[in-house]
């Protein structure tokens, strides 16, 4: 009897929640198709239709619904957001761009490759590689059940101390292009849509969701615009992101002239523009402007659109186009077409794959004899970086691995590490840190506030000189998502403990002979020169991704030969730079809190400023050591038709194998408009060059790559003259020149 109660009583409970679950499915998305479970799409009827016929029958509510999101996702845990099912299953949107962000969820087995951030990537120089990893992200997205990818970031270093300049690529627009579409192109062959990001002129994290950037046309389209227009044209992204911030006193997702007219009219764009997480005021204006998809969203977004077409203020034909090519989109994407996602990409794969980027991205900044060391060589290992290696930055950019080889573990396998040193910064950090915080370092977005790093006597650092062969000193630094890095001691500048440290190790080693390495484990430039002395070498090894501690080994002991090339100057110091001539031009006004931020320095953005006005950078854009040395010779420059073609030969002629990356400046003749002394118009690296071998590099220029933006005529202008072509190791590093002449001047429209 009791237990056909409590039957009963089960029965009529599972009724009332079935009830209420049906009221509440209801309610809230009555418009919507039921949602998808992750093995597939429901509604296979609709698979078939094509977007024309699907959009005819939909109506004005579900038309709205469309165009906004919502998030986070809630099909696949930690992904940024999800479009909303309306005829056609919702599309999983998830970060990246160092690797695919979701959670770790499901007992801690989602795991998703960290691969070297993108900074690290462009210092490659070898698009074919990054193209590789973009397809690997890309096929980790697509078993995670994710439909677009929410990366590259495509923005300008335009100085160092912006918060996410990891996440992008270089101060050079055709590098960050060149890279970005390579990276887009692997993304997008895996089956998942790419989104390159922040469209446009995202160049700082202070008050990015309000600052009124102020550009001149010309500088926005020769450096900021010029990126996504090399991406859009090469490689046809999926989607684009616009950018939180104003543009000369419009938001990026409600200006009409930046989405509509450059975006669609001159560049051809057939996807999708989304808006950055929250960004804008205005959603009518929003899609008016062309910013097809509101992210995340929310209902009352949807309702106000929906006033907004009853009240005449959006008409449904605008509403329309953006529905059609959510549609359009939707359609390619991976839920709709009911891919079966396995949960389980291939992640020892891209372990490995995540290792060969970053090998090639490490930059050898100094080497005075100190390296390669012999393998098995004793050395004495200082910083708390060893420990608490960095992977990657802050914020959406963030990824969780299933591990990461710290330097230390890396460094034991090929090297006899100082095991009393290590193990007392080992003890140290786990002092100070807790294990969880070490755990949640690799796994989660904890802030490592720095630590004081000498930890050690003078003396007892006389007593690890004495004992090893060599000293290595890591420093780290981290950055993120939503604010911008400090002009401070710690940051931008060695903080005291870490200069006493290198000075200490510095004394002791070198007085008896034996060589100091700083290995910087770090998010973008700091100031060097003030210590730079005291090391024999320096390894830059940016955020490597997971694989960090093998890369870093591998390159102390030749391994890996270095072969990446900085994709941004090192600064000689804060000054210097550009955008630090006065709080104008950055942060911006009013200092305390930026409203407006004026890019002051125009086109004069990185080589192109220290280049053209004879200042003497730290380390100049593109310059790079290797273990071996390389010669260039029999140039050949010859213009046929529309196109210089520049040919020459790059010679190993050290003893180590070797890769180098070539450059080709080009410098313009005098004319109408200012031009920047040089400006980087081609690149190739080379194959794996054993000494004595050679390769003839073959690289073609466009005379229409050539033009600079006439701002008086609103037109890109090529002027006549004899152009120089050079060619070299480093933007300051040139071996070889010739030139050729335009011979009239050449005016195009955008
Ligand atoms: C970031 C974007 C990111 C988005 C979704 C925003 O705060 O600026 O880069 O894609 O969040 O996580």
């Amino acid at each position: 009897m009791r237990r056909g109660w409590s039957i009963a009583l089960a029965a009529a409970a599972a009724l009332a929640v079935f009830a209420a679950w049906l009221l509440h499915t209801y309610c809230t998305s009555s418009l919507y198709t039921s949602r998808p479970s992750g093995k597939g799409v429901t509604g296979a009827g609709t698979r078939e239709a094509s977007p024309e016929e699907l959009f005819k029958s939909m109506t004005l509510e579900e038309k709205v619904s469309l165009v906004v999101g919502w998030g986070p996702a809630r099909r696949v845990p930690g992904a940024a957001g999800e479009t909303r099912p309306v005829r056609v299953p919702s599309m999983v949107t998830a970060d990246g761009p160092s690797g695919l962000r979701i959670e770790p969820t499901r007992e801690r087995r989602w795991y998703a490759t960290a691969f070297p951030v993108p900074t690290m990537l462009a210092s490659t120089w070898n698009p074919g590689l990054v193209e590789k990893v973009g397809r690997a992200i890309g096929e980790e997205a697509r078993e995670y059940g994710v439909d677009i990818f929410l990366a590259p970031g495509v923005n300008i270093h335009r100085h160092p101390l912006c918060g996410r300049n990891f996440e992008y690529f270089s101060e050079d627009p055709l590098l960050s292009g060149v890279m970005a579409a390579a990276y887009v192109r692997g993304v997008q062959s895996a089956g998942v849509g790419a989104t390159p990001k922040h469209f446009v002129a995202n160049d700082q994290e202070t008050n990015r969701v309000v600052i009124d950037t102020v550009v001149s046309e010309r500088a926005l389209r020769e450096i900021y615009l010029k990126p996504f227009e090399i991406v859009v044209k090469e490689a046809k992204p999926w989607a684009i992101m616009s950018a939180y911030n104003k543009l000369n006193g419009k938001y990026c997702s409600q200006s009409e002239w930046l989405l509509t007219k450059v975006l669609r009219e001159e560049w051809g764009f057939e996807g999708i523009v989304m808006s950055d997480w929250g960004a804008g005021d205005n959603p009518v204006e929003q899609i008016k402007a062309g910013n097809d998809l509101i992210m995340p969203g929310s209902d009352q977004i949807v309702a106000r659109l929906l006033d907004a077409v009853k009240r005449g203020e959006l008409s449904e034909a605008e509403l329309d186009r953006s529905v059609l090519r959510i549609l359009e989109v939707a359609r390619r994407s991976l839920s709709y077409r009911g891919y079966k996602y396995s949960n389980q990409p291939d992640l020892e794969a891209h372990a490995q794959l995540a290792y060969e980027a970053a090998a090639e991205g490490v930059v050898l900044l100094k080497n005075e004899g100190a390296l390669p060391l012999r393998e098995g060589s004793r050395v004495a290992v200082f910083g708390t970086g060893q420990v608490e290696t960095l992977k990657g930055g802050m914020g959406s950019g963030h990824t969780h691995p299933k591990r990461v080889v710290t330097i230390l573990e890396g460094l034991r396998e090929r090297l006899r590490v100082d095991e009393e040193l290590s193990s007392a910064y080992e003890r140290y950090v786990l002092e100070k840190r807790g294990r969880e915080f070490l755990e949640k370092l690799y796994y989660d977005e904890a802030y490592p506030e720095p630590l004081p790093q000498d930890i050690v006597s003078e003396e007892q650092v006389a007593k690890f000189a004495e004992r090893n062969d060599a000293a290595i000193v890591v420093i780290t630094r981290i950055s993120g998502e939503g604010w911008d890095r400090r002009l401070e001691k710690g940051d931008f500048y060695l903080s005291d403990s870490e200069r006493r440290l290198i000075e200490m190790v510095s004394r002791q080693f070198r007085a008896r002979g034996k060589p100091v390495v700083a290995v910087l484990n770090i998010c973008g430039p700091i100031e060097v020169v003030s210590w730079r002395d005291l090391v024999d070498a320096i390894l830059l090894v940016w955020l490597p991704g997971q694989e960090a501690g093998r890369v870093v080994a591998d390159a102390l002991v030749g391994r890996i030969n270095p072969s990446g090339k900085l994709p941004t100057t090192f600064p000689k110091d804060w000054p210097d730079v550009p955008a630090a001539k006065s709080p104008e031009c950055y942060p911006g006004v009013p200092p305390e809190n930026p409203r407006t931020v004026k890019y002051c320095e125009g086109i004069y953005v990185g080589y192109r400023y220290y280049d053209t006005f004879g200042v003497e950078p730290a380390y100049e854009f593109g310059f790079g050591l290797s273990y071996t040395k390389f010669e260039y010779r029999n140039l050949t420059v010859e213009k046929a038709g529309d196109e210089v073609r520049v040919s020459f030969e790059v010679v190993n002629v050290g003893s180590y194998p070797g890769k180098e990356v070539a450059q080709v400046y080009v410098r313009a003749p005098r004319g109408k408009l200012d031009k920047p002394f040089q400006e980087l118009k081609a690149f190739k690296k080379t194959r794996l060059l054993k000494p004595g071998e050679s390769e003839r590099i073959e690289l073609a220029i466009s005379v229409e790559d050539l033009a600079s933006f006439d701002e008086s005529e609103g037109v890109w202008l090529v002027e006549k003259g004899v152009y120089e072509v050079r060619v070299g190791a480093s933007s300051r590093d040139v071996r070889l020149t010739g030139t050729f002449t335009v011979e009239n001047d050449i005016k195009f429209k955008p």
